[in-house]
């Protein structure tokens, strides 16, 4: 659970270097992450989207390409943000706050958020805001960041991610404070069952995850 007022200056401040750092700190990786979300997303042939701390609207733009009939609604708390997902041709964008969100009940068919519920006030609150507008068969995707569970690679990861993943991104962004605060809140952020049982007590019957790239990142669906 994180500091909203803090949150929205970090990512003020690496705004316009935002997409950049991501490609080159996980090598491209992220994009598969984004794209293997789409495709799931797709399968339910969903009409109405809304990503939910679309950022730079990466994942948006990814799920209006693998969904193109459908209507793909983009929402951050962060101006900055969304100027970046301006200036990389995606405009369909509301200003929001995940803890508090400006449509009704049981809105859409779809809630995708990546790399986003970390960073919010309170991941209960914001899991059950996420459910609430959501349709009765509507389906939650969250993309983040995990630990990987293999014994070898957790503390060599835990090592780049602290020690040399905050100097290559400050070096990039100008801004290492932001990505020291990125690792600490990867290590706080509940992965697998523990996200499984927070996803199932915000409102959703079912759960599914899968551990991407050996477990640096997770997805998990839910099903209201
Ligand atoms: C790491 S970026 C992720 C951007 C994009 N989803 C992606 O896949 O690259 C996290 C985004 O979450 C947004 N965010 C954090 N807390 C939020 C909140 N409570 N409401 C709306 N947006 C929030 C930040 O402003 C930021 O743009």
């Amino acid at each position: 659970m994180q500091d909203a007022g803090y949150v929205k200056k970090a990512f003020a401040g690496i705004a316009r270097r935002y997409m950049l750092a991501n490609h080159v700190l996980s090598l491209g990786i992220d994009v598969l992450w984004r794209r293997k979300t789409s495709r799931h997303v797709a399968e339910s042939q969903p009409k109405l989207i809304l990503d939910l701390a679309t950022g730079s609207g990466d994942l948006a733009r990814e799920l209006q390409r693998r969904c193109p009939e459908a209507k793909v609604l983009g929402a951050d708390f962060s101006i900055p943000m969304m100027r970046e997902a301006q200036s990389h041709h995606f405009q369909q964008l509301v200003a929001a706050d995940g803890m508090n969100l400006p449509f009704q009940n049981e809105a859409f068919d779809v809630l995708s958020v990546a790399f986003g519920l970390r960073n919010m006030a309170s991941w209960p609150g914001a899991l059950q805001e996420m459910s609430r507008v959501l349709k009765p068969q509507g389906r939650l995707f969250v993309l983040d960041f995990s630990l990987p569970t293999i014994p070898v690679i957790r503390p060599m990861y835990l090592f780049y991610l602290k020690n040399v993943m905050p100097k290559i991104a400050g070096f990039i962004t100008g801004e290492q404070a932001a990505y020291e605060y990125l690792c600490s809140s990867v290590e706080r952020f509940p992965s697998g069952q523990a996200m499984e049982q927070l996803i199932l007590d915000s409102g959703f019957k079912t759960v599914k995850s899968y551990r991407l790239s050996l477990g640096i990142a997770s997805l998990y669906i839910g099903s209201k």
